[in-house]
């Protein structure tokens, strides 16, 4: 059965408490943690050797695709009615509106130590202890919006922008392709600082807390952001009909990114799934 996937915006009040009691039961198995971990092992810089089949990779999208899949999946283990919800960035823009509600993700960090007091991922409520963090705090940080040196979550301009390059991916394949859907949409941009962090990495940086670090699958809105990553990716796969995932063959000998990238036919870790396998989901899940 194809099940689908919600704006977060419009969940019942009992949806929002299937979602947020689904997640906090994986988090008490240990399951949650799992995914935090994978998420980090896979965070591979384009400056370092190496596969990188997550980050500034043309896998970008079908890796983080198969990685939802799978928090999904043990969500709805725990609760069938459950699916990810996802966050439309370019609507709900404030650090008040949803998702950033008590009964659903809670709010911004205190001011002191940026740590979440409010809502069921507050370390207060004894629910939502960090394991896997990138320091030693065990509490959820967060900073909406960076209030001591301010970003906006991108436009739906910036996106549609995006959204109108007709090619998926162009070399040299990584964080610095100037052309090319994949990496409009991850949001390598140019220069330094906040005006080089577009779509994609302008939200985790607009979170802040763990959202900005390696350790972000540990805010729930994590989910909620590639939710609607994964949405954006379905919308340019309906504007331009029959583009696809490229490269289509692993670079060639003497090629700086040979080994370095997944093409089309090839198996990305851990799974064993290529970006081909991925491009459709259609008898899975869709977007509503
Ligand atoms: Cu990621
Ligand atoms: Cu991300």
């Amino acid at each position: 059965m194809v099940y689908t996937r919600k704006n977060v915006s419009t969940l019942t009040p009992s949806e929002r408490r299937r979602f947020v009691a689904a997640l906090i039961e994986l988090k008490r198995r240990g399951e949650y943690d799992e995914y935090v971990r994978m998420h980090m092992q896979y965070s591979v810089p384009d400056g370092e050797g190496g596969l990188r089949a997550a980050h500034m990779t043309p896998s970008f999208l079908p890796w983080h695709r198969r990685l939802l899949l799978d928090m999904e999946g043990a969500l709805r283990r725990v609760d069938e009615s459950v699916s990810l919800p996802y966050w439309d960035w370019t609507r709900d823009r404030t650090s008040t509106a949803v998702p950033w509600t008590e009964d659903l993700l809670g709010g911004t960090g205190r001011r002191s130590d940026r740590q979440v007091m409010t809502g069921p991922f507050a370390y207060q409520h004894g629910q939502w202890t960090i394991k896997e963090g990138v320091t030693d705090a065990e509490y959820l940080m967060r900073d909406l919006s960076r209030s001591r040196n301010p970003i906006a979550l991108p436009t739906a301009r910036e996106l549609k922008t995006t959204l109108a390059d007709p090619v998926y991916d162009t070399p040299p394949w990584n964080s610095t392709s100037a052309k090319g859907f994949r990496n409009k949409l991850e949001g390598w941009g140019q220069g330094s600082g906040a005006v080089s962090w577009r779509n994609h990495n302008r939200v985790h940086r607009w979170v802040g807390g763990h959202m900005a670090t390696g350790a972000s699958v540990n805010d729930p809105v994590f989910w909620m952001h590639h939710a609607f990553v994964d949405l954006v990716w379905s919308r340019w796969q309906l504007m331009h009909r029959g583009a696809r995932y490229l490269p289509a063959k692993p670079p060639g000998p003497g090629d700086a990114q040979r080994g370095r990238i997944v093409a089309r036919h090839e198996k990305m870790p851990p799974w064993g799934v290529t970006p081909e396998e991925l491009e459709d989901h259609s008898t899975v899940y869709r977007y509503v």
